[in-house]
C-alpha cells in the first residue's frame, strides 16, 4: 500500500479517471441547489442528479471530481475513531455511458495496480447484491470481480441494508452497489462467523469504495422505475481512504488534521491522546471547527442562527465551545485552529482562504455569543442534574429555558445530560418552543386588536416594515443594497432592490430574524423634518432629488434605519407583527424583488 497525504490522493484518483476520459468537474456548494429533502450536500452525486435522471451536463457524460459533503445525523458520535461531520467524497460517474463491465475492472486496477493505491489483492474483499423483489442478485458483478482477481472468498453477497444506495432524501436515482472494504486484523474465526461489514466500526473489513449501479427511481409511492439511461456512480471517502494507506488507527492521524492538533496542544498545553477525555474533546474540536470553516467559507456561506442549516452550525460551533472548555481552550481560539485548516485547503478550496475573515469573524462571534452564558447555563443545568436521579428526565420547560436564557441548543443540553444518566423530554421541549412563540404573536395581535386594526394601519405597519427590510438587507447581504422600487398593498410589501442573486434560504432567514428582532425591541420611529443636506449629512438615505422639495420628512428607527420619506409610518416597531418573506422574485439581472407579509 501506498503511503500518500491527502494532495497526492486527490490528484491520483483525478488523473486515473482523467486517463479514462473524465472530465475533472469542481466540487459543487455545500449547500444543496433546489433540493428541499436535505439540509446539505451529502454525496458526490447529490449536486448530480439531474444529470443521472437524463438532463445533458455540459461537461459530458464521464465526469469525476471530489466533492465537499457534510452529513450531521451521528454528529454525538463524533469525539470516537470514525465519525466526522464533514469529508472529502472522489467519485466518478457514466451519465449513460459505460456499465459495470467498465467500471469493476477500473476499480480493481485503481486499487491494486502499484501506479495507483497498490493494495495487495489479498487484502481486499468486495459485497454485492444479494437479489429481492425489486432487483435479481447481482451475479454479474461478482463474476467481474473473480475475472479481475478478487478472491473468491473473498466475494460477499448482501442485501438491501447492505448493498444498495439510495438518495438521503426519500426519492431519487438509486440501483444496486458493490463494496470494496480492505480487510484488517482478521483471523480465520472471523472468516467462518459472521462478517460485520459495519466498515470502520468492526476494525475488520474497512469499506474504502462504493460503486453504484444506478439503475432505478424511488418514486414517492415508494415504487422503482427503472431509468432512461443506466449510471454508474462511485464514492470513495477521501479521509477513510487516507487513513488505510496510512496504516493510520484514525482519520484524525491523517495529515489532514495534523497542523490542526499541534495548533489545539499549543493554545491548551494538553497533548492529544493524553487521556481518553481529552482525545475526545481534541476529536470535537477538530471535526466540528473544520465543519464549521467549510460552511462559513463556502460560495454560499451561511451563518449561524435559528433555523435550517444555521441552526446545525450553530449547534457544531458551540459543541466545539463546549468540548475546547474541557480543553481549557481561551476565547479566540476556534478561529486560531481555523487558520490551520484554511492554509491546509486553501489550493484546494479557495473559497476558504477567500472567506478566511468572513469564517474567523464569524467563530469568534458565535463563541463568544455563547461563552457569555455558558459559564451561568452549566451552572443552571447543575442545579438541574443535581436534583434528579439517573434515569430520570429533564422536563421540556427547562430544555426549552436551556436555550432561551443560555444559548444551548437542545442537542446540547441531551448530550450532557446522557453523560450523567438523564433523558430530555424533547418532545416537550418542542412543546414549550412553540408555546413561546405563539406568546410572542399573540401579544403584537393583542395590540392590533386595540382599535387600530384599520386598513390604514396595516399599510402604514407594511410601510414601517419596508423600511426595516432595507435596512436588514443591508446588514445581512451587503451594504450596498439600495431600494430599486416598492410598492404596498394591505396585505404585503414588495420591494425591488439591486442584489446580484437571491437571498439564500439562511439569508431569508437572518433577515427575518433580525427584522422581527426589531420588532420585539418596539423601538420608536421617529420623524423629523430635515434640509436635504442636513439629512444627507446626518446619514439618512433616500432618493435624493429635487421632488422632495427644500425641507424633506425624514424617519429613523434607532440607528438602525434612516431614511428619507414621505411617510407616514408605524408609531413604533413593536405595531409590527411578524414579519415573513413569501417570495422572491428576478426582476432583471441585477434587481431582485422580495415580497413580504405581517403575520
Ligand atoms: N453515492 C455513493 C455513496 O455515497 C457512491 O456511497
Amino acid at each position: 500500500m501506498k503511503k500518500i497525504t491527502s494532495e497526492i490522493l486527490r490528484e491520483t484518483y483525478l488523473k486515473f479517471f482523467e486517463s479514462k476520459g473524465h472530465k475533472i468537474i469542481p466540487s459543487a456548494s455545500l449547500i444543496p441547489e433546489n433540493d428541499p429533502t436535505v439540509l446539505f450536500t451529502t454525496a458526490g452525486m447529490h449536486p448530480l442528479v439531474p444529470y443521472l435522471l437524463g438532463e445533458k451536463h455540459p461537461a459530458g457524460n464521464r465526469l469525476c471530481d471530489v466533492q465537499k459533503c457534510v452529513r450531521t445525523g451521528d454528529i454525538d458520535e463524533v469525539g470516537d475513531s470514525s465519525h466526522l461531520t464533514f469529508f472529502e467524497m472522489m467519485g466518478n460517474w457514466s451519465l449513460g455511458d459505460y456499465f459495470k463491465e467498465q467500471m469493476i475492472p477500473w476499480s480493481y486496477e485503481f486499487l491494486t495496480s502499484e501506479k495507483y493505491l497498490g493494495i495487495p489483492v489479498k487484502d481486499i474483499a468486495v459485497t454485492c447484491f444479494a437479489g429481492d423483489k425489486d432487483c435479481p442478485k447481482d451475479e454479474e458483478s461478482a463474476a467481474l470481480w473473480e475475472k479481475c482477481g478478487i478472491l473468491p472468498e473473498n466475494i460477499y453477497f448482501l442485501s438491501k441494508s447492505g448493498n444498495w444506495w439510495g438518495p438521503a432524501g426519500t426519492t431519487g436515482p438509486c440501483g444496486p452497489d458493490t463494496e470494496m472494504h480492505i480487510i484488517r486484523n482478521h483471523t480465520e474465526a472471523d472468516r467462518l462467523g459472521a462478517y460485520d461489514f459495519d466498515g470502520a466500526a468492526s476494525g475488520t473489513f474497512l469499506e474504502i469504495w462504493n460503486d453504484v449501479f444506478m439503475q432505478y427511481n424511488k418514486n414517492a409511492e415508494g415504487g422503482y422505475e427503472p431509468l432512461k439511461q443506466k449510471n454508474v456512480d462511485t464514492g470513495m471517502g477521501l479521509e477513510r481512504t487516507l487513513c488505510i494507506l496510512n496504516g493510520k488507527a484514525n482519520v484524525y492521524e491523517t495529515d489532514l488534521f495534523e497542523n490542526a492538533i499541534i495548533r489545539i496542544e499549543e493554545l491548551s498545553g494538553l497533548k492529544y491522546g493524553q487521556s481518553e477525555d481529552i482525545t475526545k474533546a481534541f476529536r470535537v474540536v477538530l471535526d466540528h471547527v473544520r465543519t464549521a470553516a467549510f460552511m462559513l467559507g463556502d460560495v454560499k456561506g451561511i451563518v449561524p442562527s435559528n433555523t435550517d442549516q444555521g441552526y446545525i452550525l450553530r449547534r457544531i460551533i458551540r459543541r466545539a465551545v463546549r468540548f475546547g472548555r474541557n480543553l481549557g481552550l481561551e476565547q479566540g481560539s476556534l478561529s486560531k485552529i481555523a487558520a490551520t485548516f484554511v492554509d491546509k485547503y486553501k489550493e484546494v478550496y479557495p473559497e476558504l482562504l477567500h472567506n478566511a475573515q468572513k469564517i474567523y469573524e464569524e467563530l469568534d462571534k458565535e463563541e463568544g455569543k455563547f461563552l457569555r452564558t455558558l459559564q451561568q447555563g452549566l451552572k443552571e443545568f447543575e442545579k438541574v442534574a443535581a436534583a434528579l436521579n439517573a434515569g430520570d428526565t429533564i422536563d421540556g420547560v427547562t430544555a426549552f429555558h436551556l436555550y432561551d436564557t443560555y444559548g444551548f441548543p437542545v442537542e446540547i443540553t441531551g448530550e450532557m445530560a446522557r453523560e450523567k444518566g438523564l433523558n430530555v423530554d424533547v418532545k416537550g421541549y418542542e412543546k414549550a418552543y412553540s408555546e413561546h412563540q405563539e406568546k410572542s404573536r399573540a401579544g403584537s395581535e393583542q395590540k392590533f386588536a386595540c382599535g387600530l386594526a384599520d386598513h390604514k394601519r396595516e399599510t402604514t405597519n407594511l410601510h414601517t416594515a419596508t423600511h426595516l427590510l432595507h435596512a436588514a438587507l443591508k446588514a445581512v447581504c451587503s451594504p450596498d443594497i439600495a431600494q430599486k422600487g416598492s410598492n404596498i398593498t394591505e396585505e404585503r410589501l414588495r420591494f425591488d432592490f439591486n442584489f446580484a442573486r437571491k437571498l439564500t434560504p439562511e439569508e431569508v432567514a437572518e433577515v427575518e430574524n433580525l427584522i422581527n428582532s426589531k420588532i420585539k425591541e418596539n423601538i420608536p420611529v421617529v420623524m423629523k423634518e430635515l434640509s436635504l443636506e442636513e439629512a444627507k449629512a446626518q446619514g439618512f438615505t433616500g432618493l435624493f432629488e429635487s421632488k422632495y422639495g427644500e425641507k424633506v420628512k425624514t424617519y429613523s428607527i434607532g440607528e438602525f434605519s434612516k431614511e428619507i420619506c414621505g411617510g407616514p409610518h408605524a408609531e413604533s416597531t413593536g405595531e409590527l407583527g411578524t414579519f415573513k418573506i413569501v417570495k422572491q422574485e428576478n426582476v432583471s439581472a441585477g434587481v431582485k424583488r422580495i415580497k413580504a407579509v405581517l403575520q
